[in-house]
């Protein structure tokens, strides 16, 4: 029988095109995981500002709880979060923006959360129903905060891998972007090395 395709999901929330510094790393990982992959595979990109992402609110909201009660998950408007459960591998790439993700991205976090497609519930708690088995995020920050609680962005990624049962998550960022701006291409030169060999490793994996 022959093998499906890994399926890559990249979900670029990156605001500033290709100015942003993030995309530039996420693409430096991409172009060295491209050429070192030896099977084929499929890979899906959704450009998170170009979508029209709604927040859960009002008929929107209500909609989709009638949806869940019905047990309707095969609703189209749960496509997106079908097709994140349904990834083999994931990749992330998003700026800091106060202290967390911008709100795109959340829009989208809130749209694939979802009880009975990317994580279940029993009298234990939640378990992950998502077939990843890693998800792999780039991210820029103006500041300094590695390891402080200030920072929410991969912290919050972090823990959703494990509301969704996505075993291994890394994150490979630059930061001191805007508070020492004379470091930038030493900090980014680090940062794409970094890129550069995940993407050359990644199908080790
Ligand atoms: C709306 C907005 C909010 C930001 N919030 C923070 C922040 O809370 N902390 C920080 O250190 N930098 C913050 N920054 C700076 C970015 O993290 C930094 O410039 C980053 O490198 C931008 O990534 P990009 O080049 O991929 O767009 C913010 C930038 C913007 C535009």
């Amino acid at each position: 029988m022959k093998e499906e395709k890994t399926k890559v999901l990249m979900i670029n929330g990156c605001i500033r095109g290709r100015e942003s510094r993030t995309w530039i790393l996420a693409e430096a990982f991409l172009n060295c995981m491209r050429a070192s992959a030896t099977d084929p595979f499929t890979y899906t990109q959704l450009d998170l500002a170009q979508m029209d992402l709604r927040p859960l609110t009002g008929k929107f909201f209500e909609e989709r709880q009638k949806l869940l009660e019905e047990n309707n998950r095969m609703h189209p408007r749960f496509d997106l979060a079908r097709q994140f459960a349904e990834a083999d591998r994931i990749l992330v790439a998003a700026p800091f923006w106060d202290l967390s993700i911008p709100a795109v991205l959340k829009l989208y976090i809130e749209n694939i959360s979802l009880d009975g497609i990317t994580f279940g519930c029993n009298p234990d708690g939640m378990y992950g129903m998502c077939r990843a088995k890693d998800l792999l995020f780039f991210t820029s920050r103006g500041g300094f905060y590695e390891g402080g609680s200030m920072e929410q962005g991969a912290r919050y990624l972090q823990a959703l891998c494990g509301m969704f049962g996505i075993p291994d998550f890394r994150c490979i960022y630059a930061e001191g972007m805007d508070f020492q701006p004379e470091r930038e291409t030493e900090i980014m030169g680090r940062a794409l090395e970094e890129a550069r060999a995940a993407g050359v490793q990644y199908w080790e994996r």
